[in-house]
């Protein structure tokens, strides 16, 4: 159970806070989805929660126990947004590896290719040849293979075609039945039919919302 209280970043960089005493829970094997516009403080809040932001005031905690950025970088597995940009191994089974110690079990790779429905593909294949739903799934098993309980998303079905984005969603849910899932997104629609709990993202300051409010609804102008 992942716990955030009043957590709030201002670097000094920025005349405005960026994120404004957020707090909110999420439970074991939940979905939840924070949806804003362009600019409202997502990426920033998911940075936080992988521990490469330091929030400037307010606290986490997994279970009772407070968290210090370390941890959190153990804790959280985040998948950036257009994961796809970032890849740097030659073949599939080299990006899985990289950061791994030589000793990983190659039983860890296939258990990690197949939580993702990529078991089929071949481990030498060029990430750069996968389709854009493939490569979307195995920046997810890149983060799964680290083990962490918690997956961070940053807008998972942006740039993606609709079949490949429902291939994703329904891979979201599959997902959820082992680990706790937070993903933020500009555009709720695809993703707010798993959602558990969902939130409303705007200059930083996040509510609770019915995720019925978020159906059908116009998309949000960018910021
Ligand atoms: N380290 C930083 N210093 C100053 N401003 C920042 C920093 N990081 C992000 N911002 C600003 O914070 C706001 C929120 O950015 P971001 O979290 O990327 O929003 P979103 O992901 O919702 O589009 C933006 O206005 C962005 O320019
Ligand atoms: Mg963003």
């Amino acid at each position: 159970m992942l716990h955030l209280r009043d957590i709030s970043y201002h670097p000094t960089a920025s005349a405005l806070p960026i994120l404004k005493q957020i707090s909110f829970d999420l439970g074991p094997k939940q979905l939840g989805l924070i949806v804003g516009p362009s600019g409202s403080g997502k990426s920033t809040l998911l940075e936080i929660l992988a521990g490469l932001a330091t929030p400037t005031s307010g606290k986490l905690f997994w279970r009772e126990q407070s968290l210090l950025p370390e941890a959190l970088q153990q804790l959280g597995g985040l998948v950036f947004q257009f994961p796809e940009r970032h890849f740097c191994g030659h073949t599939v089974f080299e990006e899985l590896r990289l950061g791994h110690p030589p000793e990983l079990s190659s039983d860890r790779v296939q258990e990690a290719l197949a939580a993702v429905g990529l078991d089929h593909l071949s481990l030498q294949a060029s990430p750069q040849q996968l389709s854009g739903g493939q490569q979307r799934r195995l920046a997810l098993a890149v983060q799964l293979i680290r083990q962490p309980y918690l997956l961070l998303l940053d807008e998972p079905t942006a740039g993606l075609d609709w079949s490949m984005r429902q291939q994703l969603v329904s891979l979201l849910a599959e997902l959820k039945k082992e680990w706790s899932l937070l993903i933020v997104s500009h555009d709720a629609e695809d993703l707010v039919d798993i959602a558990d709990h969902c939130w409303t993202i705007n200059h930083g300051q996040l509510s609770s919302v019915q995720p019925a409010s978020l159906r059908h609804r116009q998309p949000q102008p960018a910021a």
